[in-house]
Parts: structure tokens; C-alpha cells; sequence
């Protein structure tokens, strides 16, 4: 494991890139000069990082899968010397009410969104020097109780225990780990709440209007170069749990 040759051009490893929130954090960190490894189950993940240059590179991978992730980790270190920024950004929701989700649901939740990243970050931590960042990516359902998102809501809280436990553990390798926490921001996940259902959250919102992933991934970035903040939560929801 090496420091970045140039201190300005950190290795970033994004999960969950292909599209959204995270293909938005991967874009931003390219824009600014960084180098990125794009992760997503989708084969379309090479493609889609090509298109964003030769700092790119994209790979396939699942977030619940240990053995890949290490793999995945072992191939960027030895391509980059190492990886400075992990992105816990993969995740997925499954909807309904305690009484009628199904099993598959609750465990396929818990299984990408809180245990992912635990196994994103046993992967990356042997490639990650001095000076490291985690950004985990939770929901303000992780704090709020919000009627059929159980599975949802468990799984996000679990991650952002997981956050306080890793920045004090990490802190003594000069690791910081933040939790940053979008509101209701459009993307693909969001795409199939019904209009009525949409216009209620976006009354709760104080700024009433939805985010978009751009104001969530400029967020990622300073946080993930802010030298003194580590176990953090950072709210980027328009004010939306100051209203819940
Ligand atoms: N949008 C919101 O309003 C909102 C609010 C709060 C928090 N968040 C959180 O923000 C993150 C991104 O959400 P989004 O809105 O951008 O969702 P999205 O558009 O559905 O994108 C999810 C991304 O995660 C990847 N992914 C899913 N399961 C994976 C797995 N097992 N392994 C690897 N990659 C996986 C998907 O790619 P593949 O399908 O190709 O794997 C895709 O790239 C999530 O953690 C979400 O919970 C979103």
C-alpha cells in the first residue's frame, strides 16, 4: 500500500456507481481530478466507466459477495497502489409493512445495505494508508420511523451504527468514517413513487423540492476530504428531519 504519487489525485472506490447517487459521486471526484473505481452487479459497469475517461475504470462486482470484493480490491491496489476513499453508496429498497414484507425482502436488505458495506470495508482497510476516508450513504428513515419501510429503515440504522463503531476503531490509523444521509433525491430508486405519494414528501421537505444527486455528490466529496471529521452525521435532505 502506497500514498497517492500525486497528493492531489486520490483512489476512490465507489459502490452501487452505475447510476444515481453514485454514478453522480464517481463523476464529481473525475471532474476534480481524482481517480475512481466504478462497482456495480451490472456488466455495464466497464462501459459506463470508460465514458468517463482514462481515471476510470469499472468493475463488477457484488456488494454481498466477500470473496469478490477482495478480488476487486486486490486488482485497484495493484493498478493504483492503493485505494484512499471507499464509497458505500450500493444499496437497494425493499418496501412494506412488518406484517407483510416477505423474509427474502428483510434479508436481501440487511444483506446489501448494511452487511455490503461491512465487507466493502474488510476489503478495501488492507489497501487504505493514513489519511483514508469512508463515506457511508444512509436514509433519514435510519433515524425516523416511517410506516412499511422496515426493512429499509433497520437496514440504514444498522449502517449507521456500523459508522460509529468504525470511526472510533479506525481512528487510531488516522481512518475517518462519516455518514452522510440524503433526503429524497431523484434517481431510479425514488422513480416509482407515485405522484401523490412524491408531492407528500416534498411537502415535509422545508426546502420543498426533491435533491438531486449532484448536491448530494459535491457533499461526498468534502466530507471525504474534511481532515477533521470522523463519525459524523451529515444531513443533506433539504431539512427534511427537522420536520419529521
Ligand atoms: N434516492 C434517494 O432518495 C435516496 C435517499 C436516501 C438514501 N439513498 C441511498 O443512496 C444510495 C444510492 O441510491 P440511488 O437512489 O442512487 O439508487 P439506484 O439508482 O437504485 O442505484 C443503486 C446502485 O446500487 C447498485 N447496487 C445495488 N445492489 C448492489 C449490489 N448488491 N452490489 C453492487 N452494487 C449494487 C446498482 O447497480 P446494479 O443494479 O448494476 O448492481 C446501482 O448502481 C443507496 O444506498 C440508497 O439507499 C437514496
Amino acid at each position: 500500500m502506497t500514498q497517492p504519487s500525486n497528493a492531489a489525485q486520490r483512489r476512490w472506490l465507489v459502490t452501487g456507481a452505475s447510476r444515481g447517487l453514485g454514478h453522480a459521486i464517481a463523476t464529481i471526484a473525475l471532474m476534480r481530478g481524482d481517480r475512481v473505481c466504478l462497482v456495480a452487479r451490472s456488466a455495464d459497469i466497464v462501459d459506463i466507466a470508460t465514458a468517463l475517461g482514462p481515471n476510470a475504470m469499472g468493475v463488477q462486482a457484488d456488494v454481498c459477495n466477500p470473496d469478490a470484493l477482495a478480488a476487486l480490491c486486490n486488482a485497484v491496489a495493484a493498478r493504483w497502489g492503493g485505494i484512499d476513499v471507499l464509497v458505500n453508496n450500493a444499496g437497494l429498497h425493499r418496501g412494506g409493512k412488518v406484517d407483510g414484507m416477505s423474509v427474502e425482502d428483510w434479508e436481501q436488505s440487511i444483506a446489501t445495505n448494511l452487511s455490503g458495506p461491512m465487507h466493502t470495508v474488510r476489503a478495501v482497510l488492507p489497501h487504505m494508508p493514513s489519511g483514508g476516508a469512508i463515506v457511508n450513504i444512509g436514509a433519514v428513515v435510519g433515524f425516523r420511523g416511517f410506516p412499511g419501510d422496515s426493512c429499509y429503515g433497520a437496514s440504514k440504522a444498522g449502517l449507521a451504527g456500523l459508522t460509529q463503531v468504525l470511526a472510533a476503531e479506525l481512528a487510531s490509523r488516522q481512518i475517518r468514517v462519516n455518514l452522510v444521509v440524503p433526503g429524497f433525491v431523484m434517481t431510479e430508486m425514488t422513480a416509482t413513487v407515485s405522484e401523490r405519494a412524491r408531492e407528500k414528501i416534498v411537502a415535509k421537505i422545508p426546502l420543498r423540492r426533491m435533491g438531486r444527486a449532484e448536491e448530494i455528490a459535491d457533499v461526498c466529496w468534502w466530507v471525504a476530504g474534511s481532515t477533521y471529521m470522523t463519525g459524523s452525521v451529515v444531513m443533506t435532505d433539504g431539512g427534511l428531519m427537522c420536520n419529521l
